[in-house]
């Protein structure tokens, strides 16, 4: 299967960005964990990170068809954003939202996500570590897994 591993807004920063929150471990090498444990998954793993709504979106659109699924953190457009929501539920790939930090124990703006109706489910609160979760998920769902 192939897999987009999404990076919205300042998430290139990751690394340097208030590492209290979000820890030392940069973009690079998530996309590289990423891409390793995909492939010892048997996925084929894609990296993009943009700092720009529309692209996110152009993105999305561009997945319908040519990936089997999403693993995004849309940062802080995942509090904001109706048209990412909109492109999630057209795009019909399935989508995994990631947060490094939990949303939910932060500030209550955090707590509102545009992203959850429309996906799969939501993994937030193991840092880095979140988006190798997403990567079995998305392929467990995928595989029609059940226990
Ligand atoms: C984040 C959480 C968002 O609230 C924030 O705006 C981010 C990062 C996370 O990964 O914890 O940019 O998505």
């Amino acid at each position: 299967s192939k897999i987009l591993v999404l990076n919205g807004p300042n998430l290139n920063l990751l690394g340097t960005r208030q590492p209290e929150v979000y820890g030392h471990v940069t973009l690079k090498m998530i996309e590289d964990a990423c891409t390793r444990h995909g492939a010892a998954r048997g996925l084929e793993v894609t990296c993009l990170q943009t700092n720009h709504e529309g692209a996110l979106i152009d993105a999305i659109h561009k997945a319908r068809g040519t990936q089997d699924g999403i693993v995004l953190n849309a940062g802080a457009y995942t509090h904001t954003s109706v048209a990412l929501m909109d492109a999630i539920s057209s795009a019909q790939v399935p989508v995994v939202e990631v947060h490094l930090s939990n949303i939910h124990a932060r500030e209550a703006f955090r707590h509102k996500s545009f992203i959850a109706p429309v996906a799969i489910g939501q993994i937030c609160g193991f840092g880095a570590r979140g988006y190798i979760m997403a990567l079995d998920a998305i392929a467990a769902y995928l595989e029609g897994e059940t226990l």
